[in-house]
């Protein structure tokens, strides 16, 4: 196929053209040039797009089999690169999120859940979630091609920016006792960027559209059996210190952010990691086991680095040092 990814150069972005390019496909991508990572072999373009004419400019008069839209800013460009690539593009993917469904995300939650309110000629970046709903309208209203919206919820794997599979290890790696957030069997649902960018691929070519949850099966694997394997591929002394969910929140500690990758069993973050994805399953996802995601991650922090967030929405994540020694203190009464 002739690919055209919009972005291309982070996390999911750079994983579609890397897989792309693995089977052959031409890969075009649209970036502004000034972050990420470029992957040899593409076809760079440079165009800003929050400026639709450097986008028409930038595509000239080119056509391709599918495009992929790595957007997480405001709908008006998705909604300007929808009427730029109508009648040229026969599909179009959207890389979306979870987060368009109505706070709090109800366990067993499916594609048909309420979504929240956007506008799909908003300006505005702030409000992640209708910022994503927002693009989505706008594709499904501007776009006269086929329209794959890939719901991803949590995305780990190589090239992650956002940094929460990078802070654990990176954590871990520098050993000592280290507060793990129980219980050990958590169960945990997530997808490799890889997958993603595989299933997208995939899905472009056999013109799969509507709406689908892109995650793993809900306990692919455990905080227990992820952290365990984080020391492994480190090779660290580190100890982790179990700690019960009651624990951590008299503590005062968060989890998502402060404790990235868990949520607590209870409350209004529990079903992050427990969300309906039969349909992309059915529709041919696969989902390739932690151990793979893990050891990866690793080997490309320690080629590359840890990349800084290109975002300031990415935040901060992980544990100060003042939480750890509260924690640890919690542990040890
Ligand atoms: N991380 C998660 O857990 C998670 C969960 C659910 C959904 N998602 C979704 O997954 C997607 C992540 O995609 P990603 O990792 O590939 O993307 P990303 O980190 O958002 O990368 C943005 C890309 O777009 C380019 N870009 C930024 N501003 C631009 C502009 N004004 N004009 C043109 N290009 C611009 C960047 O290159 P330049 O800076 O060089 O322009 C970069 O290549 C997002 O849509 C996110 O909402 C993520």
């Amino acid at each position: 196929m002739r690919v055209l990814v919009l972005g291309g150069t982070h996390h999911v972005g750079r994983a579609v053209v890397e897989a792309a390019l693995a089977r052959g496909d031409e890969v075009t991508t649209l970036t502004r040039g000034l972050s990420g990572h470029a992957v040899a072999g593409v076809d760079a373009r440079r165009a800003d797009r929050r400026d639709r004419g450097s986008v028409e400019a930038a595509l000239g008069d080119d056509t391709w089999d599918a495009v992929v839209d790595t957007w997480s800013y405001e709908p008006s460009a998705v909604r300007d690169s929808a009427r730029v690539l109508n009648g040229r593009v026969p599909h179009y993917t959207y890389i979306s999120s979870r987060s368009v469904y109505t706070w709090p995300p109800a366990l067993g939650l499916g594609e048909t859940a309420p979504v929240v309110e956007a506008d799909p000629d908003s300006t505005d970046a702030e409000d992640y979630a209708a910022a994503k709903r927002g693009a989505e309208i706008a594709l499904l209203r501007d776009f006269d091609g086929g329209t794959l919206l890939a719901r991803a919820g949590l995305v780990l794997g190589p090239y992650e920016v956002v940094g929460r599979l990078p802070w654990w290890l990176n954590r871990i790696a520098a050993g000592g006792r280290v507060p793990a957030p129980g219980p050990h069997g958590r169960p945990l649902q997530y997808i490799d960027g890889r997958d993603l960018a595989g299933w997208t691929l995939h899905a472009a070519r056999e013109g799969t559209t509507g709406a689908f949850n892109t995650v793993s099966r809900p306990g692919h694997t455990t905080i227990g059996a992820l952290l365990e394997h984080c020391v492994a591929v480190t090779g660290s002394d580190a100890e982790l210190v179990w700690l019960s969910p009651e624990a951590i929140e008299a503590a005062g500690v968060e989890g998502w952010t402060s404790f990235p990758i868990w949520v607590p069993p209870t409350g209004e973050l529990a079903g992050m990691h427990d969300c309906n994805v039969t349909a992309a399953h059915d529709a041919g996802l696969r989902c390739r086991a932690m151990e793979e995601t893990v050891a990866d991650t690793w080997a490309w922090l320690v080629r590359e680095g840890t990349p800084k967030p290109p975002s300031s929405r990415a935040g901060e994540v992980g544990l100060s040092a003042e939480q750890e020694v509260r924690l640890l203190g919690a542990a040890t009464g």
